[in-house]
């Protein structure tokens, strides 16, 4: 379930990001005793089997199980494109794949155990994948192969429970629910906020907290390097599965009597990196969503939500642009548009505007450039057949850059393919969709056609029927079309699937 429950966290962020970063409930004793003498932190990592996150997500997908087993029986060979997505989902549910920065081998390392006598699995796996991975494949395709390039060379597949490390945003609600914990004080915030990490004891506490948090910590057994190894899977660091990075923290532990001192020198001891440190990146956004958060304002929507996208920039006008540039009523219908509704609906589009026009005077001239500006980008792409699928973004930024969107390509500067894995869906399907329909010569074919795509519902007898009388005279390639698409997505025969390799 932590995949749904990760999902279902963005969508709350999407909602209001004020609900995401705002105190939850943690075992923790609240007001808490000052400094070092905490000994819990909400300990928000999570451990997982490949067999459970394979589970969670035949279940998002609807994927009957007896399918998953017939292909572990198979030794996960000749996957069918949907099972290859299965694969796909399995690794972002357990944090090996992202599709922007692909595989992360410090994470899919521990599910597969290598033979004892085997010297070469590493340089073996490292080779398949170059070999695989060369040509232009999807998403999903590349997942697969990645991990069938493990399973085939590197080892056997655990059936353990191993470490997940927390994404960048599920780390940063860990550093907010640390700095309530302590108790952390404004002007420190301020500090850290700048990207200032001082070497104070507040810092100290802020640091073991957080790395209690992650797991990557704990008070009995110390620091658990397998796990920052892991964690890590930015900047591959092997130093920290070696012998001597164990004894540097270890003797920096016993060196330093306070414990949070302790955690924080023993720092020392990493790997050097020429990027700034993964924690101090998170202390840094956290320390910011804190401050809005004492401020008693709605926090502002900072840019580290989706940090590792390279943004494209198209067009910078967006409707939240606009709207900061007037007050009042003006504002109030500003912000009341949704560009969403706008590309969806001209109805919707006709009422807005006339509200807007009422409330902001002729004369806000820059306000109405960047209007009109903003409508121009979403008239741009209205004939986009993504567009219907805008409103299931779980970000605003998402919904935003789908609103303004012209193609699949464009969606990529808002959307994270990995969290917005239901906006992808729904658009694959309209785009498949809107190419079959557009061939129709009918109206009544039109409508019927369209019909069967708007929801991501096998067609039901009704529809089916309707389509049949409606598009067989003269539209009958409409029929193939669709034919083709609803058996490569809905059907659950294998032999289907083992023509192609
Ligand atoms: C460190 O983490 C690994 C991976 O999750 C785990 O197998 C191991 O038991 C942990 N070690 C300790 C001492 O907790
Ligand atoms: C709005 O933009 C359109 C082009 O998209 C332009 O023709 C029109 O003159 C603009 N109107 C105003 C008031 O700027
Ligand atoms: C999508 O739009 C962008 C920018 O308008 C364009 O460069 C790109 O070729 C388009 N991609 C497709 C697949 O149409
Ligand atoms: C089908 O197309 C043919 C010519 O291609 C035309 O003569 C006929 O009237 C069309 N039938 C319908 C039902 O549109």
């Amino acid at each position: 379930m932590g995949y749904l429950v990760g999902l279902l966290v963005i969508a709350l962020a999407g909602l209001t990001s004020a609900v995401l970063y705002a105190p939850r409930q943690s075992p923790v004793v609240y007001p808490p005793p000052q400094g070092s003498a905490i000994q819990e932190s909400y300990f928000a990592f999570q451990l997982k089997s490949f067999r459970r996150s394979l589970k969670e997500c035949a279940e998002y997908w609807e994927i009957p199980w007896y399918r998953v087993q017939k292909l572990i029986d198979n030794n996960f060979e000749h996957a069918s494109k949907d099972l290859q997505c299965l694969i796909r989902c399995a690794g972002v549910n357990s944090g090996w794949w992202d599709d922007l920065d692909g595989l992360r081998y410090t994470v899919i390392e521990s599910y597969f155990q290598p033979d004892e006598d085997d010297t070469c699995y590493a340089d073996r796996t490292k080779e398949c994948i170059d070999q695989r991975l060369s040509s232009c494949k999807t998403d999903c395709a590349k997942a697969y192969e990645s991990f069938m390039c493990y399973l085939q060379q590197y080892g056997s597949l655990k059936s353990s429970e191993e470490y997940i490390p927390l994404t960048r945003l599920e780390a940063i609600q860990v550093a907010v629910d640390c700095i309530n914990i302590l108790q952390v004080s404004d002007d420190l915030l301020n500090q850290i906020s700048q990207g200032e990490i001082p070497d104070v004891p507040e810092v100290h506490c802020l640091y073991r907290c957080q790395y209690l948090g992650e797991g990557v910590y704990d008070t009995q057994y110390r620091f658990n390097f397998s796990r920052l190894y892991i964690r890590h899977y930015d900047t591959p660091s092997p130093e920290f599965l070696g012998e001597e990075i164990y004894s540097c923290a270890q003797s920096t532990l016993e060196a330093n009597s306070d414990e949070c001192t302790g955690v924080f020198r023993a720092r020392e001891c990493f790997p050097v990196s020429d990027r700034p440190s993964r924690t101090v990146t998170i202390l840094t956004t956290a320390a910011g969503v804190a401050l809005d958060q004492k401020r008693c304002e709605p926090p502002i929507y900072r840019e580290p939500y989706l940090p590792e996208i390279p943004f494209i920039q198209i067009d910078p006008a967006d409707i939240f642009t606009c709207c900061s540039d007037v007050d009042g009523s003006c504002k109030v219908a500003c912000e009341s548009l949704s560009l969403v509704k706008l590309g969806a609906d001209s109805n919707a589009k006709g009422w807005k505007l006339h509200d807007l026009r009422s409330n902001c005077a002729p004369t806000l001239t820059p306000f109405w450039d960047c209007i009109n500006t903003t409508l121009g980008s979403v008239q741009r792409g209205i004939n986009w057949p993504g567009r219907l699928c805008c409103s299931l973004g779980m970000s605003p930024r998402c919904q935003n850059a789908c609103a303004i969107a012209a193609n699949q390509t464009e969606l990529a500067v808002g959307c994270r393919h990995s969290d917005e894995q239901r906006l992808y869906g729904c658009v694959q399907r309209q785009e498949v969709g809107d190419s079959c329909c557009a061939t129709a010569r009918t109206s009544e074919c039109l409508q019927a056609c369209k019909d069967i795509f708007r929801t991501n519902q096998t067609p039901n007898r009704q529809q089916r029927d309707l389509l049949q009388s409606t598009c067989s005279n003269n539209n009958s390639n409409i029929l193939l079309c669709i034919k083709e698409y609803i058996e490569v997505t809905e059907n659950t025969n294998l032999k289907h699937c083992k023509q192609t390799p």
